[in-house]
């Protein structure tokens, strides 16, 4: 396996309030834009200890977590039993697996940036996708690369939105809406992160 970026933070990862604080406003803002159903089965892609995900799954059937870190995955195996839903892990590089199902929707909080290939993580969101599926992917904006301190694999400084957007639109998603999601407050500057919202065509069962 490559190497876990994340085994030194991970123990202490859901003690850091500005990061708790950014996904509580990352998953309000998925939760305002999108109507989560209680039958849905979600991806969350580089859920890392779950921060994001513990907040969706009251809303919805099952949550299949998708990372590549086996000690956030441990992280977030000690959550399981006091999840509203149904939890699956799959310690797997999704730039590389393949997982042979679909998704109602796919949600992601602050992992796009580790992704070196965008173009293809989006494809294959799509193919993820059963019709009429979702994706609600928050990351940061285009920043100087001060953001990161350390290095965890970090493959862009941020995304602009519009090519972003244009991105999911290559990709054949439609109705794709970027929104501003949270603030990371730094002692060095101010990092916004926005919410990219999009729909696999196609109608859902
Ligand atoms: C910054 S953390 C975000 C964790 C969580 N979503 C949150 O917001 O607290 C990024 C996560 O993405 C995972 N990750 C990075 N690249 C990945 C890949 N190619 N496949 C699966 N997981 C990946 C990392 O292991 C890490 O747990």
């Amino acid at each position: 396996m490559s190497r876990d970026f994340f085994e030194e933070k991970a123990g202490g990862y859901d003690r850091n309030t500005r990061r708790v604080q950014n996904v509580d406003n990352i998953s309000g803002a998925i939760i305002r834009t999108i109507e989560l159903q209680k039958a849905m089965r979600l991806m969350d892609f580089g859920s890392g200890t779950g921060l994001l995900l513990e907040r969706i799954a009251p809303l919805v059937a099952k949550i299949t977590a998708v990372d590549v870190s086996r000690s956030m995955n441990a992280q977030l195996a000690a959550k399981q039993q006091r999840l509203g839903c149904e939890l699956e892990i799959l310690e797997i590089d999704l730039e590389t697996a393949e997982i042979d199902r679909t998704f109602d929707g796919i949600v992601s909080s602050m992992t796009l940036h580790h992704i070196r290939d965008i173009d293809a993580l989006f494809r294959k969101f799509y193919r993820l996708l059963a019709p009429g599926g979702f994706i609600a992917l928050a990351d940061l904006d285009a920043e100087d690369g001060s953001f990161h301190t350390e290095d965890t694999g970090v493959h862009h400084h941020g995304f602009d939105r519009k090519a972003l957007a244009g991105v999911a639109m290559s990709a054949g998603f439609r109705d794709v809406t970027v929104d501003s999601a949270s603030v990371v407050h730094k002692p060095h500057g101010d990092f916004p992160v926005f919410l990219l919202t999009a729909y696999r065509p196609g109608v859902a069962s």
